[in-house]
């Protein structure tokens, strides 16, 4: 963080110092919000969880080296008491990035955020020091916490900013208003919290809204509701995706026999050709957003394309593939699902095992509401189409409707098994594999199949397996 003095900070976020021998004292490092990763001269803010209570930590943090903690009561130890820590960090987060030149771009949509936040910072990073939001840190709190990492070196900020309904997009692009906003879908996820797709765009929709005349929204041509914001910003619109008429295109799209994308790149600058490192054509509109960025930013179609074609995973378990020894290849993307991801991730899965049996090991896709049931038949049905030698279905009621799906498309219902937990899913697969297939794990977060993917990783003779990416 920017060196600021306890009483600048206590000012800035409306707080009353307590226990503070000297409010002149600086404070420089990060703020966290877990006690064990307290750094010397640190800010800890306490929030009082389901299970724990930040506030019985505060002692620990100071011991630690945390110049204060950002408490809702007194501590016994300094702090500065405000009335909520999630405003008082947003008002902290606010007043620094305001303080700062730095350029702030933002992206939101249903899927391919936290991909997409890494291509683009691995793109800017190139160019001048750059901060991002590592991993999935996009709400009221991870965002703050991010922003308040920027120092007067840095020029980029580049944050994700997720959405479980409206407003929430506005109150974080209050937070650090970003001069470059990017959408890049409107699908399904959390569609049950929203009401439906409209509220979605709805949503999303409000990070264009925040930008300013002389600001860019980077749209997603692809998607109708998202281009359909164009007329919901002040700022120039520039589009990216497979449309004829996008600024930021990909041609000749293909996927390599290791399920790797490869376009041509067109930006208003030339083109050039790209392979990605990442894995499932996805990943092209992810790469495209990014380049529309980097374009902003004055980044030559040559550099970006090479800055593409080198860049890596950065966020783990989203088509993180690794070759054990003895010849399977397991992809874990058992981060998260939605339908749109479980079907690139299922072409993909069929990409990379060309010639080879293909399992789909797929659990549930949360938070779907009355979607739910057509959608998780649709993806047992396309798994099918697409010719996956097999799909396990693994979980409850949704993943019973995953394997019934693949039931009734499959002629002979040999195509797909359910089993109701990750140990009889290990189970199955360690007895059936053989030396060549390649496994796909995916479901929504809360499901928990990364163990299936780390349980196949483990069980051949204790060998490391490569694993690609970064
Ligand atoms: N553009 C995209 N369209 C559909 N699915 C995607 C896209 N980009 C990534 N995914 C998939 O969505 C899941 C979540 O990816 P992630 O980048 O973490 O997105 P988010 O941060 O929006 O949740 C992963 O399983 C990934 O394979
Ligand atoms: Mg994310």
């Amino acid at each position: 963080m920017i060196a600021l003095s306890l009483a600048e900070i206590a000012s800035l976020v409306g707080g009353q110092p307590h226990d503070i021998p000297d409010t002149g004292r600086l404070v420089t490092g990060s703020v966290v919000i877990d006690s064990r990763r307290v750094e010397p001269d640190g800010l800890f803010a306490a929030f009082a969880g389901a299970q724990v209570d930040g506030h019985d930590y505060a002692e620990r943090a100071i011991a630690s080296g945390a110049a204060a903690v950002l408490a809702t009561r007194p501590v016994g130890v300094p702090a500065i008491v405000v009335p909520d820590v999630t405003e008082a960090l947003g008002a902290l987060a606010r007043a620094v990035v305001a303080r700062l030149g730095t350029t702030l771009v933002a992206l939101t949509g249903s899927a391919g955020k936290t991909s997409t936040k890494d291509l683009i910072a691995q793109l800017l990073e190139r160019k001048a020091p750059t901060v991002w939001t590592p991993g999935s840190l996009n709400n009221e709190i991870g965002l703050p916490i991010t922003a308040l990492c920027a120092t007067e070196d840095t020029r980029h900020l580049v944050l994700e900013m997720g959405a479980r309904g409206v407003g929430h997009i506005r109150y974080l692009t209050g937070l650090t208003p970003p001069s470059i906003g990017v959408v890049l879908n409107v699908g399904t996820a959390h569609i049950g919290e929203f009401g439906g797709r409209e509220q979605i765009a709805e949503a999303k929709g409000e990070l264009v809204e925040s930008l300013p005349a002389d600001g860019v929204a980077v749209l997603n041509a692809d998607d109708p509701l998202v281009r359909a914001m164009a007329t919901r910003t002040k700022a120039r619109v520039l589009l990216f995706g497979e449309a004829d008429d996008a600024d930021v295109r990909a041609e000749n799209v293909r996927l390599t026999e290791q399920g790797r994308p490869t376009f041509t790149l067109h930006t208003p600058s030339g083109c050039s050709a790209v392979t990605l490192r990442l894995y499932g054509e996805h990943h092209v509109s992810n790469a495209l957003a990014a380049a529309a960025v980097a374009h902003e930013l004055d980044m030559s179609v040559d550099e970006i394309a090479v800055a593409l074609s080198e860049a890596g995973n950065l966020s783990r378990w989203r088509m993180e593939v690794t070759e054990r020894p003895d010849g399977v290849t397991v992809v874990n993307d058992a981060y998260n699902a939605n339908p749109e991801s479980m079907r690139a991730a299922l072409r993909a899965l069929v990409a990379m095992g060309k010639g080879r049996r293909t399992w789909a090991v797929l659990g549930e896709m949360a938070e779907l509401g009355d979607e739910a049931l057509a959608e998780h038949d649709a993806v047992g049905r396309l798994a099918v189409r697409l010719n996956v030698s097999k799909l396990v279905a693994v979980g409850g009621r949704e993943a019973s409707w995953l394997q019934l799906g693949a039931y009734n498309e499959g002629s002979w219902g040999e195509e797909s098994v359910y089993v109701s937990d990750t140990q009889a899913a290990v189970d199955l697969l360690r007895g059936e594999l053989r030396p060549g297939d390649v496994v796909l794990v995916k479901a929504s977060r809360s499901v928990g199949l990364e163990r299936v993917a780390a349980a196949l990783l483990e069980s051949t003779s204790g060998a490391e397996g490569q694993v690609s990416g970064r």
